[in-house]
């Protein structure tokens, strides 16, 4: 079996499980983070379509609103002033006869180059993968193609586009997750389409009729898997603009399953051309996926992705929803050893959920944020635990130069082989001081290292939330480790 078609294979499976699942139980209140979006009901996976508009962050996402597993998809909705506080809308995009709604962008068409709106009002127009499951149980290789909706109320509700689809499928079986950027200099809009373990590139003037233009990837970045949700957008440095292109793939992340690697070089309009030699990693744990940023944000860069992983995102131990996302991320383009690499860390509007600093703390209660500065030439560990002894401890190791976050007894481990593990991740800053900034919820840990240089995100199930936490390491002189409770966000 070709690698690409184990997506296809494994989600019949899911949509098999989603009959025989039950409908909720105490663990799904337990276990609902406080300070990371989650669907009220169902099944969420890829954040989609994320905009901004008119002081509004519109969060989309893959969505099954009738069952807490995967499967036919819509595009559910919620939306934001700030980032932080959510308020969940109606489902904006529902299947039809075309097929479900699976992964895509949207963007502000400032311009009215579509014509789908007018030049006092232009539309939001989203574009998504029509995923038609009939063609594909027939084997026939068609049966993704890519399809338009607009907004003419701020994004309130959409309209199908009437001559959809706008991409017909070429004859690929993975042909999916558009996702559009402006090209200001041409004016033009470029799409980026994945399309097995590649990136094809469409261009439009009208986001109506599109060109195929190149496609990268051949010799470039990680193959293990099948290539999904691209991303591509501009970024400076030094008063110069880089291009960099997200690329998501399953299986075939640096700690098993499903993760987002990235591209640094250039793009002249037509072709991406990578200038980074070695595979590059945004999130090196196994629980951020399918990640892509907002568009119309400036000179911002927000990105936020599935807090899951494909391994066993369908039986993870919640029943009546599943999955969150990540926090958004800035994200900033960075040199170091004389390469160069994407930054993330917290949106700042996330810090607003701090309530306290305190120097000192050895029972709690998540959310909460830590901070340190260690010394680099000694270990680091963070232990967060319960009275049942079970736990998770991340850290820096000096010997193998590598952060690690270990699940191996963090509780409800045994719904899937893989995942009680310790994974790793390289430290790949130099500087002498190491500054960790550590963010937890109920079911998850992302740990920010360096200035977020080298990032992991891992979720987990104790059967007892942990309480308890212990900080070892040599801090740095007058920088005790802080620790900030939070306060959860608003969800609506
Ligand atoms: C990535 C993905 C996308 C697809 C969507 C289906 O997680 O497989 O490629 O559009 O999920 O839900």
């Amino acid at each position: 079996m070709k690698k690409w078609m184990f997506l296809t294979g494994f989600l019949a499976l899911a949509s098999c499980l989603h009959a025989q699942l039950p409908t909720g139980t105490g663990s799904d209140s337990l276990y609902r983070p406080l300070i990371h979006f989650t669907p009220k009901t169902g099944w969420m996976n890829d954040p989609n379509g994320m905009v901004f508009y008119k002081g509004t962050y519109h969060l989309f996402y893959q969505h099954n609103p009738n069952a807490s597993v995967w499967g036919p998809m819509h595009w559910g909705h919620a939306t934001s002033s700030d980032l932080t506080n959510w308020k969940h809308q109606p489902i904006a995009l529902y299947p039809d006869s075309l097929g479900t709604i699976f992964s895509g962008s949207a963007v502000v068409d400032e311009k009215n180059t579509s014509g789908l709106g007018t030049k006092e009002n232009p539309p939001l127009v989203a574009i998504f993968t029509y995923h038609n499951q009939a063609l594909a149980d027939q084997q026939k290789k068609n049966f993704q193609s890519q399809g338009i909706a607009f907004s003419l109320d701020n994004g309130s509700t959409w309209e199908k586009y009437v001559k959809n689809p706008v991409i017909q499928n070429p004859g690929i079986p993975d042909f999916r997750d558009p996702k559009i950027t402006w090209i200001e200099n041409q004016q033009k809009w470029v799409m980026s389409l994945a399309v097995q373990d590649r990136i094809y590139f469409y261009g439009s003037k009208n986001l109506l009729q599109w060109e195929y233009l190149s496609q990268f990837g051949k010799t470039m970045g990680a193959h293990g898997g099948v290539w999904e949700c691209p991303d591509l957008f501009p970024m400076n440095y030094e008063n110069k603009t880089y291009w960099i292109l997200l690329v998501n793939i399953n299986p075939g992340g640096p700690n098993g399953g499903s993760a987002t690697q990235y591209f640094v070089g250039d793009f002249n309009g037509r072709e991406f051309k990578s200038i980074t030699s070695e595979v590059k990693w945004l999130d090196f744990g196994p629980d951020e996926y399918a990640g892509v940023t907002w568009s119309n944000t400036g000179d911002r860069r927000i990105f936020i992705g599935w807090m899951s992983n494909w391994t066993y995102a369908n039986v993870v131990p919640t029943e009546t929803w599943r999955s969150a996302m990540t926090i958004p991320r800035e994200l900033k383009l960075v040199k170091a050893k004389n390469e160069f690499f994407l930054c993330a860390n917290p949106a700042e509007e996330v810090n607003d959920l701090a309530v306290d600093t305190v120097e000192n703390l050895l029972t709690y209660k998540s959310p909460l944020r830590v901070q340190l500065m260690a010394e680099a030439n000694t270990n680091i560990s963070i232990v967060l635990y319960n009275s049942l002894k079970e736990k998770i401890t991340l850290g820096y190791d000096k010997k193998l130069n590598e952060y690690y976050i270990d699940r191996t007894n963090s509780g409800k481990t045994s719904f899937n082989s893989e995942f009680a593990k310790k994974h790793n991740a390289p430290r790949i800053s130099e500087a002498k001081q190491i500054r960790l900034d550590i963010w937890i919820d109920r079911t998850s840990v992302e740990l920010f290292a360096d200035d977020g240089l080298t990032n992991m995100t891992s979720i987990f199930f104790p059967n007892q939330l942990f309480d308890r936490i212990k900080v070892n390491g040599k801090w740095v002189k007058n920088r005790p480790p802080l620790f900030i409770p939070l306060k959860p966000n608003e969800f609506k």
